[in-house]
């Protein structure tokens, strides 16, 4: 079976393509970084945030680049290396991706349609096999030891894959079974209550909602006690109250020590709950950042002023604010940080006028985490 969207996933054996791969020898240095793709976004006109160059300059940003820290940090639950697919069709879905997930994190992909995230998804979790690359989950390599690499894992797919007839107790009962796991009816009832199924565990699937069904592909993945969850579009078509409820199992799970890695389209719901956040497009792994980073370069605002007359310099009375000259000398712009106690604008203009450079119109702008993916995503098309 060659895809994502037709395999089922259910079990630790048997599931999906089972002829051999190739198994490439890990490489030795980090990927080259490709930061110099032009910018074009097709109808959108992106304002240069200063946010982004200032990623770009960031060291160890791109993916394949673990920090000194992370080296010196616990092993990574998943560790992938130059991974690629082509798919039987010749469509290159994954180009050398690099990518390590730390234990006990939530790691958001995001990406558009067709990146590749259910692809990269698929690989790890044993569904279809990568042309190229090794993965390792919970320490084991995937294909050599893929039965122990499988019982580390749950996998909840995008595709609403249920049998209408069984009940919910029957049906996350036997998926536990799948891995070889001793029945264990306190841990079912557990998941159950937990997803809020317990009311519904006797009543046929078919006559579950769709947020139901949805929260019991989540708990046919926590059936066998992972320690790492993938959820692949969570949260695509589920009600806000839901979503909210999802959020916070989720984060019930990361307490309690299980690595989640989600994919969704949501950037608020990788601003919400995300450690640290990826960015994939066109197979390629393009950004790889703390969220939090990424929160303070969402901070930053720039205040733009157009000169009344060009200046051929910026004033060495101004040197203290950093300010950038564009356009020929016309315009002036000021970037400042919104969670700072004080913005500096009012100095700033004070410091203008005494040197006697004089404006005509002013206006602010803010990045987001928004601009910066519709950026990102746009300079690699
Ligand atoms: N079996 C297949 N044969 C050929 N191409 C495939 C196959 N499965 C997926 N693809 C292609 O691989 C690319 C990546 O698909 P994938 O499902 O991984 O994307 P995705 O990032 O999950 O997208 P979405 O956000 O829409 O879920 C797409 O162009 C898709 O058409
Ligand atoms: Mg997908």
């Amino acid at each position: 079976m060659d895809t994502p969207h037709e395999a089922g996933y259910d079990a630790g054996v048997g599931t999906g393509e089972s002829s051999p791969q190739s198994v490439m020898p890990r490489p030795s240095g980090p990927r080259e970084a490709r930061p110099k793709d032009k910018l074009h976004v097709r109808g959108i006109h992106v304002r240069y945030a200063n946010a982004v160059p200032v990623i770009f300059r960031t060291r160890n940003f791109f993916a394949g680049a673990p920090s000194s820290d992370m080296v010196a940090a616990m092993p990574p639950v998943v560790s992938i290396r130059n991974l690629s697919k082509t798919y039987a069709s010749g469509f290159h879905a994954l180009k050398g991706v690099d990518l390590d997930i730390e234990r006990g994190e939530i790691f958001a992909l995001l990406g558009p349609n067709g990146a590749g995230k259910t692809t990269l998804i698929s690989i790890v979790c044993g569904i279809v096999n990568a042309s190229t690359g090794t993965v390792l989950a919970g320490g084991h390599d995937i294909v050599r030891d893929y039965r122990k690499a499988r019982s580390e894992i749950g996998l909840v797919p995008q595709e609403l894959t249920t049998d209408a007839f069984e009940t919910p107790w029957d049906t996350v009962s036997f998926s536990r079974g799948l891995f070889g796991k001793a029945p264990n009816p306190a841990h079912i009832e557990k998941v159950l209550r937990d997803l809020s199924l317990w009311d519904k565990r006797d009543n046929r699937i078919m006559t579950l909602s769709g947020g139901m069904k949805r929260r019991l592909l989540i708990a046919k993945a926590l059936s066998h006690e992972p320690t790492i969850l993938f959820l692949d579009e969570p949260t695509a078509g589920v009600d806000v109250e839901l979503r909210q409820e999802m959020w916070a199992l989720v984060r019930g799970l990361r307490d309690k020590g299980v690595t989640v890695i989600l994919t969704t389209h949501y950037i608020e719901e990788a601003e919400e709950m995300a450690d640290r956040v990826g960015v994939i497009n066109h197979g390629e792994l393009i950004l790889v950042q703390d969220k939090a980073e990424l929160m303070r370069k969402l901070g930053r605002k720039q205040l733009i002023l157009q000169l009344l007359a060009p200046i051929a310099e910026i004033p060495a009375s101004l040197e203290a604010y950093k300010l950038e000259l564009a356009r020929d000398g016309h315009e002036l712009t000021y970037t400042y940080d919104t969670a700072g106690e004080r913005t500096g604008i009012t100095a700033l203009l004070a410091a203008l006028a005494e040197a006697g450079i004089r404006f005509r119109d002013l206006q602010t702008e803010q990045s987001s985490l928004e601009d910066i993916f519709v950026s990102l995503v746009g300079r690699h098309k």
